[in-house]
């Protein structure tokens, strides 16, 4: 049997035992200490905009924080992209409030502008103003920030720029996980850096920046004992983890070329392809590439095809199936186009990892090419 293709599996860059070291030789093992500063402080750097950020055990927790500190609450509504992984609309359960699911848009598979504003004017309506809106960069593409934003601005609710698969990819000249109220990333372990597990939260002043570390350490009021006046969270980031994410900053450009490679060489194989399709790069949309998909002409072909792959041991995986189809959500409120039940029923996530070899490139390739002739 030949190895095995991953989807996404972490890589290395050899730099991350020497802080991983570093840390044990000073016994800044415990929580907090020097590798979580310095990543932080790498993170705003390269981020390189007027930031603050909270590195966090997850990405998941960062969103978690971020509603909380926009006081959302039991019985509040706060909408969120349909098409996305599950950890974007679970937060909003864990503050008793309610997911109201919108739709995709074809150019960037990410929340529709326009049934955003369906949606917004719905619930106002209804007599619920949504107190939020969790919009989602998948798989490195940027949403329509413009669009997103202004409607955001028109009806006054605050945006949580859901950027844990965007790490390095930009709009218009400026980086995913700038253009939130507040945003998140991760580091989870199929992520474009990882940190085995763990995430940020992004602010946009050191005020909420501190506030989001009280939080997450247990929400420990200044006092000799321990004294507790509101609930706290055990969210923060290790040191060691710490560790491993300053030595993956050190690559994170070359894992995004290298990503953006990976795309470039299944684009130029299956040109001749009429039944693959891709999702372009608009105009100033800048894609980390995080996970190459691509569209195929209908579900059982995409079926056909990823079962094709697992037989010559070669990860792929449908793209996200929508919130709004999830058993678990099933009673949310949702504003719907179609488009990502189709992109669910057609698309497929490719071998995508910044270790991959071009040995290993051209065996997704001729797995593929394989299928379709056969
Ligand atoms: C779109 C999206 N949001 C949120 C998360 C949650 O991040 P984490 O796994 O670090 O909690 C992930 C990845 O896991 C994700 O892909």
């Amino acid at each position: 049997m030949n190895t095995k293709i991953w989807l996404s599996s972490p890589h290395m860059s050899g730099n991350e035992q020497s802080y991983i070291k570093e840390a044990f030789d000073s016994n800044w093992v415990a929580p907090l200490g020097p590798n979580v500063n310095g990543f932080e402080n790498d993170l705003q750097s390269y981020l390189n905009e007027d930031i603050h950020v909270a590195a966090l055990a997850s990405g998941t927790s960062a969103l978690h924080l971020s509603l909380i500190l926009l006081g959302v609450g039991h019985g509040d509504e706060v909408i969120c992209q349909s098409k996305t992984f599950s950890a974007s609309a679970n937060p909003i359960v864990y503050q008793g409030a309610t997911p109201v699911f919108v739709d995709s848009e074809r150019e960037t598979w990410n929340m529709c502008p326009i049934q955003l504003d369906i949606a917004i004017k719905d619930r106002i309506a209804k007599g619920n103003k949504p107190k939020a809106i969790v919009a989602v960069h998948l798989y490195g593409m940027p949403y329509k920030v413009d669009e997103i934003n202004n409607i955001a601005l028109k009806y006054n609710i605050p945006v949580v720029e859901d950027s844990a698969e965007s790490l390095g990819s930009t709009y218009k000249g400026k980086n995913c996980g700038t253009f939130g109220d507040f945003s998140i990333l991760s580091f989870n372990g199929n992520k474009i850096i990882t940190t085995s597990g763990g995430g940020a939260l992004v602010t946009k002043t050191q005020k909420q920046k501190e506030q989001a570390v009280f939080l997450a350490t247990q929400a420990r009021d200044n006092a000799p004992h321990y004294l507790h006046s509101q609930i706290g969270y055990n969210y923060r980031m290790s040191n060691i983890v710490a560790g491993i994410g300053r030595g993956q900053m050190t690559i994170l450009d070359s894992h995004v070329a290298k990503r953006r490679s990976n795309h470039e060489f299944y684009v130029n194989a299956f040109k001749n392809n009429t039944k693959i399709t891709f999702l372009n790069e608009p105009e100033g949309y800048f894609s980390n590439r995080w996970l190459s998909c691509i569209l195929l002409d209908s579900e059982s072909t995409r079926e056909g095809l990823r079962l094709a792959l697992e037989k010559e041991n070669i990860e792929s995986r449908p793209l996200w199936k929508p919130m709004h189809q999830q058993p678990v959500f099933k009673d949310a409120p949702s504003y719907l186009n179609g488009v990502s039940d189709e992109l669910f029923e057609k698309g497929l996530c490719l071998p995508s990892g910044s270790n991959l070899t071009d040995i290993e490139l051209n065996r997704v390739v001729s797995a593929i090419n394989t299928y379709f002739v056969s």
